[in-house]
């Protein structure tokens, strides 16, 4: 389970990033994260991943206090989170199967485990065939497929996506929205920020509006309202 606890994130000196947060998100959910530009969603992201100093309140990740965390637990906790932008950020001297290995190698996984993990996430997002490609041979929807695989290698509990379709066409959003549906639906967390009303809409999921960096909306099965 996530929970904030009265979450609040100041950046220097005085800008508000969120502000007194409370939620709870139970293991298994697909929770949408909606509100206008600078309400506080990509800081909520960055709390959970540590990556930003929480200013106050408690956050918990399963049994990881990430406000007391020590810094050399981070990396135990990113690996836990698997994240996903809206620019793909895959690194283009390599290919689509080299992205994805590299995720694994910076953490010291054999190359026997790598032959292994890689092509098994690959298949996940329907990618096979296409490892031996550079990012810039192949469409953005697949871009960004490659880059949920490469979320995917160290079997995360939570997936966060900020915008990760914001670059994509109507179909491909469609593709990718099926896809964190899949994942989701094999047990993983997801966390979905977007400012689509369409994708909001059609998933009939959980739905937590953020305005001014507060939670001023929370529903069951919700619908895109800002
Ligand atoms: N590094 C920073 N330093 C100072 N203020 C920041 C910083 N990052 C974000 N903020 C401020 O925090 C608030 C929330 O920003 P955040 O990036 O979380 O918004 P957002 O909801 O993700 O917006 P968008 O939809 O445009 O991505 C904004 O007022 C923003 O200006
Ligand atoms: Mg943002």
């Amino acid at each position: 389970m996530i929970e904030f606890k009265n979450v609040s994130k100041i950046y220097p000196p005085d800008f508000v990033g969120v502000k007194n947060i409370s939620l709870r998100i139970q293991d298994g959910e697909f929770v949408s994260v909606i509100g206008k530009s600078g309400s506080g969603k990509t800081t909520l992201v960055k709390l959970l991943m540590a990556e930003e100093p929480i200013s106050h309140g408690e956050l918990k990740i399963g049994d990881v206090e990430v406000t007391k965390i020590k810094r050399n637990e981070i990396p135990s906790l990113r690996r836990q989170i698997g994240a996903v932008f809206q620019d793909y950020k895959l690194l283009p001297r390599k290919t689509i199967f080299e992205n994805v290995a590299y995720a694994l190698e910076v953490c010291g996984i054999n190359n026997k485990r790598i032959g292994e993990i890689v092509p098994q996430v690959l298949r996940v997002v329907g990618l096979e065939g296409k490892e031996g490609r550079y990012p810039l041979q192949i469409s953005g929807g697949e871009q960004q497929r490659a880059a949920i695989a490469r979320a995917l290698v160290h079997s995360p509990k939570l997936l966060v996506a900020d915008e990760p379709t914001g670059n994509l066409d109507a179909l491909n959003t469609q593709e990718i929205i099926e896809l964190l549906k899949k994942i989701n639906s094999l047990g993983t967390t997801v966390l979905l920020v977007t400012h689509n009303r369409e994708v909001v809409n059609a998933l009939k999921k959980r739905v937590v509006t953020l305005d001014m960096g507060m939670v001023v909306g929370d529903a069951e099965h919700g619908r895109y309202k800002i």
